[in-house]
């Protein structure tokens, strides 16, 4: 407690924290949360706030969403996608960088921080690529200001080329030291090119084709051969959007051995289930692919465990003409999922899956620890930045394509019903969304979090071996 004044006292709400909730009051000041206690112990406030009836989490923390800006911005753009996030609890996203142009260099990081700068609600982080012939970016890029590197070992939306198994190891030779995180999309190109050239040549055009070009063991192959290169060179890696029971046992062997890789699931991979291709056709169509519903109990098992740390969206937006071809190789692969993934996530709450503190744990806390923003964000304590979803736990509802405020309102989420909606979202102490509507002048309050980001010392292996190492100058005359 202090003299000085809080800007907002927020009474009567039920505090979510990793392990427990509890009721309490929290006082804001200047962005950030000054107190967390009994009503009669927060200091004088100029104004007041009443969410009684309603859970505060700390704001979710998205790691993986496409908002498409610049280049595609008639599926998504920067507003759009944070107004969205806003809508569905998210305080944090970070950015992918397929994008046009493809955030492979300073010049277009600094374009999309401007962009972002100018029109984010929420707060962001900007990823860039790791690409074949682009290695020699890693610095720049990171003096430019990112959260992580992004590789591609498999095409998808934007056809990065995937770079060969020689680049990547480079590639983790050099980000190994600067200590940043690499994402990957853990699919091996050869495997699925391949197949989906045969299913295309046997005249194959239906949604079910789609996953069968991409058969789970596409992905245990990327993991366990990643994961190697992450040992062997010291590099953090994360797996992105985990689809399959099977890749689960390279992702614990990894764990075991102590690699620093981490993994995220989506609710889809949750959710939804091969008999799902027959009512949404394209639609559906997202990399990697739903899979067989029996994978559903060993992701959930996973999250339970702490094999899988955390859920991330892949909020993959496209427009409706794209999504609605008849032949499933013209489709986009994709759908939004910013919006969406709170309440499909607290539904299983209100079921008694799991508990509210569970859910923030993989929402926040998680993203969080492991991109170096922790305790600054992913929790409720004095010093946090004030990132605050409430959470009206009684609400039972019905998501709604139409009611998205994506630009994107395609996904097999429509006619879906949920319990525990988002009714308010606080970003650095500052209402975006209250009363589920858009506040005014919220447009560019997002901010980048890569200045705040502190991940621990970096600790690269192998250094006398690298391609560096073993290519460095001999000084003339330094030989015995
Ligand atoms: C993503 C996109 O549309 O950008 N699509 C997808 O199917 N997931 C790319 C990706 O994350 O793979
Ligand atoms: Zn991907």
């Amino acid at each position: 407690m202090t003299d000085t004044p809080a800007d907002l006292v927020i009474h009567g709400g039920i505090i979510v924290a990793a392990d427990t909730m509890f009721p309490a009051s929290i006082a804001l000041r200047d962005g950030r949360i000054a107190a967390v206690g009994e009503a009669q112990a927060m200091p004088a406030a100029r104004e007041s706030f009443d969410a009684a009836g309603l859970h505060i989490l700390p704001g979710a923390i998205d790691v993986h969403v496409h908002f498409r800006d610049p280049g595609y911005t008639h599926k998504e753009d920067f507003e759009s996608g944070t107004a969205a996030a806003a809508f569905g609890g998210v305080t944090t996203v970070f950015d992918m960088p397929n994008t046009i142009p493809t955030v492979a260099d300073a010049a277009a990081l600094r374009g999309k921080h401007a962009i972002a700068a100018a029109k984010a609600h929420v707060d962001y982080g900007l990823y860039a690529v790791l690409g074949e012939d682009t290695i020699d970016k890693v610095p720049e890029l990171v003096e430019a200001g990112i959260i992580g590197f992004k590789l591609y070992m498999g095409n998808t939306f934007g056809r990065i080329a995937t770079p060969s198994t020689g680049a990547m190891l480079e590639a983790f030779e050099v980000v190994a030291p600067t200590g940043k995180r690499v994402s990957l999309h853990a699919e091996t190109n050869s495997v699925m090119e391949r197949r989906q050239a045969k299913l295309v040549a046997a005249g194959r055009t239906d949604a079910l084709a789609h996953l069968a070009s991409r058969p789970a063991v596409v992905a245990v192959e990327a993991v366990a051969r990643a994961a190697i290169l992450a040992e062997w060179t010291g590099a953090r890696i994360h797996i992105l959007h985990i689809s399959s029971a099977a890749e689960l046992a390279p992702l614990r062997d990894a764990k075991a051995r102590g690699v620093d890789i981490t993994g995220e699931t989506g609710p889809h991979y949750l959710m939804l289930g091969a008999e799902d291709y027959a009512r949404w056709g394209g639609i559906i169509r997202v990399n990697p692919p739903v899979r067989e519903a029996a994978n559903q109990g060993p992701l959930w098992d996973a999250l339970l465990d702490g094999t899988i740390d955390m859920i991330a969206t892949d909020h993959a937006p496209h427009a409706p003409e794209e999504k609605t071809h008849a032949d499933i190789w013209s489709v986009d692969c994709g759908f939004p999922g910013v919006e969406t993934q709170m309440p499909l996530m607290l539904t299983e709450v209100a079921n008694g899956r799991y508990s509210l503190s569970d859910y923030v744990r993989w929402s926040a806390v998680a993203p969080a620890k492991v991109w170096g923003l922790y305790p600054r964000k992913g929790v409720i304590q004095p010093g946090a930045d004030a990132d605050l979803a409430f959470v009206d736990m009684a609400r039972a509802w019905t998501l709604r394509d139409a009611e998205l405020h994506s630009r994107s309102r395609i996904s097999p989420w429509d006619g879906r019903a949920v319990q525990g909606m988002p009714v308010h979202t606080m970003v650095r102490g500052r209402f975006v969304v209250k009363d589920r509507a858009l506040q005014p002048g919220t447009r560019g309050h997002g901010r980048p979090v890569h200045d705040i980001q502190q991940m621990p010392a970096p600790a690269p292996r192998n250094t006398d071996q690298t391609i560096a190492a073993a290519t460095a100058t001999v000084v003339p005359g330094a030989a015995a």
